[in-house]
């Protein structure tokens, strides 16, 4: 198709710059929040928004095309950091791709790359693209205009943004109507994985963390100047929940848990109700830990068995946190205390470190 390529206007460039600037952001921003968040409707509108957005940079590429076309053809020494821009346009493409095909249901993992799955791949190449973002906006530095902020400039970005809707929304209504897997991932885009079926439920670790030697044989419970040590059989105390485990690793499945209602432990332990503020930190054999709002603790089970059976090693046996609403990073595994504290759940890093 012939555009009017070479002759594109200075500030068309500009434009196209700032454009893919912002879906960037957008993309970078809603794809860390996808993470953090477990509950509709905010995991459809994070997700949509991500989705749009990322797959909104196609829409800018015949653009970007004639603006790199044009930069090729100054000289040399006047290009600014070709070598991050060149290596930012690369890892975009990459998160594009693997996000694309994760999102579709061509998810991995590669043994040919090591065992890597789309979605690893995928954040890997959102979480360097920030950096080579970074360093590519100071390099080719655009000073802000007041013409940025008037109304032809607004039109087009609202006209940017409808069109990134509605290129995800075909995708989406594509995948469906054609019965490919991903028509049937859930809002958050994780694709079901051994639902009701504990043994085909993956194994996944958050980052470093990894299935302890010796998960310890007991749990020790602390609230209100108490100290109580219990065992994987006091745990199981026959308290049922149906709850949905969402892995950040891109999969669900949803289970039958049976433990011990967090609630009930702590009052019990307690000899009466739990306090109104607070939370209750637990713990890991690992040392991962994650602190959680006392108030939630009616809605938490301290998990011995799923589906009918003992814990596998790597499920976190003996016993695990099941947190519905929650992603899995919220699920600590082979928990070897629970304490009530003091200090606000909020006082941790929004992703655990380990
Ligand atoms: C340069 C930054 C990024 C770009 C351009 C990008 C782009 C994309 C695209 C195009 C999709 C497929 C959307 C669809 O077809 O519906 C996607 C999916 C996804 N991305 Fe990103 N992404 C970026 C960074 C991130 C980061 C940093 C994270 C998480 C920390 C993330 C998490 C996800 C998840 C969970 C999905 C699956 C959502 C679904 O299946 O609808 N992305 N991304």
């Amino acid at each position: 198709m012939a555009l009017p390529e070479l002759r594109l206007p200075r500030r068309a460039g500009r434009r196209t710059n700032l454009g893919l600037l912002l879906l960037l952001l957008i993309a970078g921003a809603t794809g860390v929040a996808a993470y953090a968040v477990g509950t509709e409707p905010a995991t459809r509108v994070v997700v949509a928004a991500h989705g749009a957005a990322g797959l909104g940079l196609l829409l800018l590429v015949p653009w970007k095309a004639v603006v790199v076309r044009r930069g090729r053809q100054r000289p040399a020494s006047t290009r600014r950091d070709p070598g991050a821009a060149i290596a930012l346009g690369v890892v975009v493409a990459l998160a594009v791709l693997t996000g694309g095909l994760h999102a579709v249901g061509v998810t991995g993992p590669w043994s040919a790359l090591g065992g890597v799955d789309a979605l690893q791949l995928h954040v890997g190449a959102g979480v360097v693209s920030a950096a080579l973002l970074a360093v590519h906006v100071v390099g080719a530095r655009q000073r802000p205009r007041r013409a940025d902020l008037g109304r032809r400039e607004l039109l087009r970005t609202g006209a940017l943004g409808v069109g990134a809707v509605a290129l995800w929304g075909g995708v989406e209504g594509l995948l469906r109507l054609t019965g490919a897997p991903g028509g049937r991932r859930r809002s958050t885009g994780s694709h079901e994985r051994g639902t009701d079926d504990p043994s085909a439920m993956p194994v996944t670790q958050w980052i470093s963390d990894s299935v302890p030697a010796d998960p310890g044989g007991s749990l020790e419970v602390v609230a209100g100047g108490r100290r109580v040590r219990l065992t994987a059989a006091d745990l199981d105390r026959g308290d049922e929940m149906r709850a949905l485990l969402d892995c950040t690793g891109g999969w669900y499945a949803e289970q039958d848990w049976r433990g011990a209602e967090l609630d009930r432990l702590l009052s019990d332990v307690l000899s009466g109700e739990l306090p109104d503020g607070g939370s209750v930190d637990v713990v890991s054999a690992t040392g991962y830990r994650r602190r959680l709002p006392l108030s939630d603790a009616r809605h938490l089970l301290l998990a011995t068995h799923v589906g009918g059976r003992p814990l596998s090693a790597g499920h976190g046996a003996p016993v695990r946190l099941v947190a519905p609403g929650r992603r899995g990073f919220w699920w600590v595994k082979w928990v070897v205390r629970v304490e009530v504290v003091d200090a606000p759940w909020w006082v941790q890093s929004p992703f655990p470190l380990q």
